[in-house]
């Protein structure tokens, strides 16, 4: 349940504590009237195996926000360790981000970037809506893997997952 209540963490805090938190990159994209859409995502989770649902959270006033809220479908593409200039221009606004980077349609249109470790194509079954974002939950329907090193990310600084030390 989401209230209205004043905040019982300063952002100050909130922000560190997800500052120490590490996760890959995705771009997740839709094809919108013909022209693909896309921004770099790093509110992406499993749900679960079977049946394969994952999740994205997009701010609602991304440019993307739209164009994926009244799709059907989305895709997910886990960016490689070399795909670095390829998360910036999807974490930026105002540019051709598609003119970047070589695609193609999945099945259903959602564009596929060349390059990336993996990537799904997925059927939106909720759009949860959540004050400035939206979680989208999808139902994958199509994807491949590789094995490319993923590009990691932490604290605003990217990283190479080939040369992480075992713990
Ligand atoms: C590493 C990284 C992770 C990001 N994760 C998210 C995210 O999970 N959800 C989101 O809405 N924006 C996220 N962003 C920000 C968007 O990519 C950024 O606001 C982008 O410019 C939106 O593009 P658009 O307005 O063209 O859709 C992330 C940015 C970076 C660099």
């Amino acid at each position: 349940m989401i209230t209205t209540q004043p905040p019982t963490v300063d952002d100050a805090t909130m922000r560190g504590v997800h500052r120490t938190f590490v996760t890959g990159v995705t771009v997740v994209t839709t094809m919108d009237h013909g022209v693909p859409k896309g921004l770099a995502v790093n509110a992406f989770s499993s749900i679960s195996l079977d049946p394969a649902l994952v999740m994205v959270c997009v701010q609602r006033s991304s440019a993307t926000h739209d164009p994926l809220f009244r799709s059907t479908h989305l895709g997910i593409n886990i960016l490689a360790a070399d795909q670095l200039s390829t998360a910036s221009v999807f974490a930026s606004k105002g540019v051709d981000k598609f003119a970047a980077v070589p695609w193609s349609p999945a099945e259903h249109g959602s564009p596929v970037l060349s390059g990336a470790c993996a990537w799904m194509e997925a059927e939106i079954c909720e759009r949860l809506q959540v004050r400035t974002h939206t979680a989208f939950v999808a139902r994958v329907v199509g994807a491949e893997h590789s094995d490319r090193p993923a590009l990691v990310y932490r604290a605003g600084e990217f990283f190479d997952s080939s040369r992480l030390h075992p713990a």
